[in-house]
């Protein structure tokens, strides 16, 4: 079987799709090796992720990757938001096939851009080096 039972679940039962209404952070990020886009919504309170939502336009796997980070971050503080890595999501997963760990990079950085985002609009000092690239994903070579 290509894929766990978990990357199936939240495939084909994805949490949190959707937009939110005057969030307070959105990222979107894109894929250049396939063209697959992601977005993330974010409402925040009190440095607490009360509501998060995603639309995507892209694959199972970046569907599933996202619907699972967007359960890992759910009520809890932007701070540990931005340490969620795609290599914790594919491991809350399951594992994904070689071939498709860059698709849980999307979910990592749209997460990332949708904070960055509500720094920004709101400017709050920040740690740039937070932001950094640095995804776990040995195919892509980013
Ligand atoms: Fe594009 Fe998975 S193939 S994100």
């Amino acid at each position: 079987m290509l894929y766990s039972d978990k990357v199936m679940d939240h495939f084909t039962h994805p949490r949190n799709v959707g937009t939110i209404e005057n969030a307070d952070g959105i990222g979107e990020v894109g894929n250049p090796k396939c063209g697959d886009i992601m977005r993330i919504y974010l409402k925040i309170d009190n440095d607490i992720i009360t509501d998060v939502k995603f639309s995507t336009f892209g694959c199972g796997s970046a569907i599933a990757s996202s619907s699972m980070a967007t359960e890992m971050i759910k009520g809890k503080p932007l701070s540990q938001a931005l340490e969620l890595t795609n290599k914790a999501v594919v491991e809350a997963l399951d594992g994904l096939p070689a071939h498709k760990l860059h698709c849980s990079v999307l979910a990592e950085e749209a997460v990332k851009a949708a904070v960055k985002d509500y720094y920004d609009k709101n400017g709050i000092e920040y740690d740039h080096e937070k932001f950094a690239q640095k995804h776990d994903c040995e195919h892509c070579g980013e």
